[in-house]
């Protein structure tokens, strides 16, 4: 795959961070051919999914009040979660993104959503899978992410929503909403 915009990409988020990228492209693409969604679509919302991963918070809200995104309550409560949003809008404003399903998936990577596409939950959970990803339960959500898709993103949602209790931080109602929905989808039979 050729990479588009790559130097600028590399220039706002860092080599580090792009290494990531890619590594959750591979990892997207493993996902797309077992659950049969669209490869090409796929390797876009996983290459611009932390496109705009800024590690400088000045410097991000600075590009947040460049492309007009006003922060919401939620993200200055959980700054993590503003790059994906601003990152929707740069690779539709700069990279040139039209298709609605894929800013989507990179809109929602991080807090998850009710009711995700398919394409939005292979990027969700690709980013937490990658083969760098070191934490607890990431094994199990490897290993999940190998036979049942929304068990998978089931487990990582509550697998990141307990480090967020036990962390004391700020917990985004798509997060909670995203674990409900598909907790009530498989009428409470997950596990
Ligand atoms: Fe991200
Ligand atoms: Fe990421």
């Amino acid at each position: 795959m050729k990479f588009l915009y790559e130097e600028d990409i590399i220039n706002r988020i860092g080599e580090k961070r792009f290494k990531h990228t890619l590594r959750v492209v591979d990892t997207a693409k493993e996902l797309a051919q077992i659950y049969g969604a669209d490869l090409e679509k796929t390797k876009i919302a996983a290459y611009y999914h932390d496109c705009a991963k800024i590690k400088d918070y000045d410097k991000l809200i600075e590009e947040c009040r460049k492309y007009d995104l006003k922060l919401t309550k939620e993200m200055k409560a959980a700054p993590q979660i503003i790059h994906s949003y601003l990152g929707a809008i740069i690779a539709e404003k700069k990279y040139g993104v039209k298709d609605k399903e894929i800013l989507n998936a990179i809109r929602y990577h991080t807090t998850g959503r009710e009711s995700m596409t398919l394409l939005e939950k292979i990027v969700f959970l690709a980013d937490y899978i990658e083969p760098m990803r070191n934490f607890n339960g990431v094994e199990r959500a490897r290993e999940l992410a190998k036979v049942n898709l929304d068990n998978a993103v089931y487990f990582s949602l509550n697998n990141t929503l307990s480090h967020l209790c036990k962390s004391n931080d700020y917990i985004v109602l798509d997060t909670v909403k995203a674990r409900n929905f598909i907790l009530e989808m498989e009428d409470g039979k997950i596990f």
